[in-house]
C-alpha cells in the first residue's frame, strides 16, 4: 500500500490544490491530506472549517483520500499515518527555495520519508489562498479558482 501525505494550510482549498490531489491519487494508493495548525499564520477559516471544505471538495475521491489535521512536526504525523512520502506542489521557481529547504530539513529529521514535488496545471501557477481571500473580500467572482462549496463559505465570511 503506497501511502503519501499532502500537507498545507488550505485556507481555503483551491482548484490548484485539487489539481495536485488528483495527480497524487493517480500515483498512490492512499493520499492523506493534512491541514496544518500553524501558529505563525492567522487563518481566515478554522481548522475544522478547512477540513470540512476539503472533504466536500474531494468527495469524489473519498475511497482514496483521507483528510485530517496536525499540530507539531510534519514527519511525525507522516509516520503516524504510515506515509512514506510527502507530496508538495511546485507552481513556479519562487516556490523552489522554501520547498528545497523544507524537503532537506524533513529528510534530516526523518531519513526514510521522501518529498515528492508535483506540478499543477499551468492555469493554476499564479494561484494561492491569499489571492482568493483578497478577491473574495472585495466581492470578486472566484468561481474559476475554487469549488462551489468554498465559494459559498467565502461569501458567508465576507457578507
Ligand atoms: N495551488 C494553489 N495554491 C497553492 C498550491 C497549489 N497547488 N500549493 C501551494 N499553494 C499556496 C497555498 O495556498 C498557500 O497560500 P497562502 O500562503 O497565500 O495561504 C501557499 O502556497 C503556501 O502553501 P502551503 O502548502 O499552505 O504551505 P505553508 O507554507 O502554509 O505550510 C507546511 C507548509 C504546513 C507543510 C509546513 O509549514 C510544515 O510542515 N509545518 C509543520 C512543522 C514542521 O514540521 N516543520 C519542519 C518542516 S522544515
Amino acid at each position: 500500500m503506497k501511502r503519501v501525505i499532502y500537507p498545507g494550510t488550505f485556507d481555503p482549498v483551491t482548484y490548484g490544490h485539487i489539481d495536485i490531489v488528483k495527480r497524487a491519487v493517480d500515483l498512490f494508493d492512499e493520499v492523506f491530506i493534512t491541514v496544518a495548525i500553524n501558529p505563525s499564520k492567522k487563518p481566515l477559516f478554522t481548522t475544522k472549517e478547512r477540513v470540512e471544505m476539503l472533504r466536500e471538495s474531494l468527495k469524489e475521491f473519498k475511497d482514496k483520500v483521507i483528510i485530517d489535521s496536525f499540530d507539531g512536526l510534519l514527519v511525525e504525523h507522516a509516520k503516524l499515518v504510515g506515509a512514506k512520502a510527502i507530496v508538495r506542489g511546485l507552481r513556479q521557481i519562487s516556490d523552489f527555495e522554501f520547498e528545497f529547504q523544507m524537503a532537506l530539513m524533513n529528510r534530516k529529521l526523518s531519513g526514510d520519508i521522501t518529498t515528492i514535488f508535483l506540478m499543477p496545471h499551468e492555469r493554476y501557477t499564479y494561484l494561492n489562498s491569499t489571492v482568493i481571500r483578497n478577491l473574495a473580500s472585495l466581492k470578486a467572482d472566484v468561481s474559476s479558482f475554487v469549488p462551489p462549496n468554498v465559494q459559498e463559505a467565502l461569501m458567508k465570511k465576507f457578507k
